[in-house]
């Protein structure tokens, strides 16, 4: 399966896309943990991706593309993939066909439907695991043990970019840049569009449902 996770921040692409890629056995690739790797370890694509990021704005096209371009060769890959966080614009989308669309296996997309009102109070209360990225909601979901992974044990903590400020400014730019990418995959065929909202199980279900 090539899978596309396409929603607004906070709609649950991660949640969903971990459950799935360890469902399905493949990787769930999600250029912002990519990117967020990448300024923890300090490389020159951190340093040029953070300050970006917390401001809520977007990577260029050429850096994204050349770190997908390089993830999608490794060999895992070559059974399908969970793209979580790309493509995220036009530009990333026609480019992404070049790489993969003439496969055997067509690329499937699948857009969480979640309202604006609804994603500032889970991006603001989302807690991200430093170490292992597991995901936790201080009130949907929270860790048992405070600010401490259920997981590995590691600390839970608030992302750089989860503030109000740039959660709008995200959104901002979902709506402008990637919506037009539903656009595209709708006039395809190949986009499903799932309801986001209720519980994480009913939203896997949901999700399964419109796979088969
Ligand atoms: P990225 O990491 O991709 O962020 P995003 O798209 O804004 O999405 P999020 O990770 O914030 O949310 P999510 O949909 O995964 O939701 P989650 O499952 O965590 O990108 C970060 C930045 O990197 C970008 O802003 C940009 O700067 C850069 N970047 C990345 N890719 C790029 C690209 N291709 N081009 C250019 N720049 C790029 O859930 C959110 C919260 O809700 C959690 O607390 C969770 O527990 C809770 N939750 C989940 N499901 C439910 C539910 N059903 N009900 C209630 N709560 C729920």
């Amino acid at each position: 399966m090539k899978l596309i996770f396409i929603g607004p921040p906070g709609s649950g692409k991660g949640t969903q896309a971990k459950r799935l890629a360890s469902r399905f056995a493949i990787p769930h690739i999600s250029t912002g943990d990519m990117l967020r790797e990448a300024v923890a370890d300090g490389t020159a694509l951190g340093q040029q991706a953070a300050p970006i990021m917390a401001s809520g704005g977007l990577v260029s096209d050429d850096l994204m593309i050349g770190i997908i371009n390089d993830r999608l060769a490794k060999s895992d890959a070559g059974r399908g993939f969970i793209l979580d966080g790309f493509p995220r614009t036009i530009v990333q989308a026609e480019k992404l066909d070049g790489l993969v669309g003439n496969g055997e296996e067509p690329l499937r997309v699948l857009q969480l439907l979640v309202p604006d009102d609804a994603i500032v109070r889970r991006i603001t209360l989302r807690r991200t695991c430093a170490s292992c990225g597991a995901i936790y909601h201080l009130e949907n979901n929270p860790p048992a043990n405070d600010s401490v992974c259920d997981r590995c044990g590691a600390e839970v903590i608030a992302r750089a970019d989860d503030t109000e400020e740039a959660v709008r400014k995200r959104l901002e730019s979902f709506h402008r840049q990637t919506m037009p990418v539903a656009a595209y995959y709708k006039s395809k065929n190949v986009l499903r569009e799932v309801d986001g909202i209720g519980p994480v199980d009913e939203v896997f279900e949901r999700i399964e449902k419109s796979l088969a």
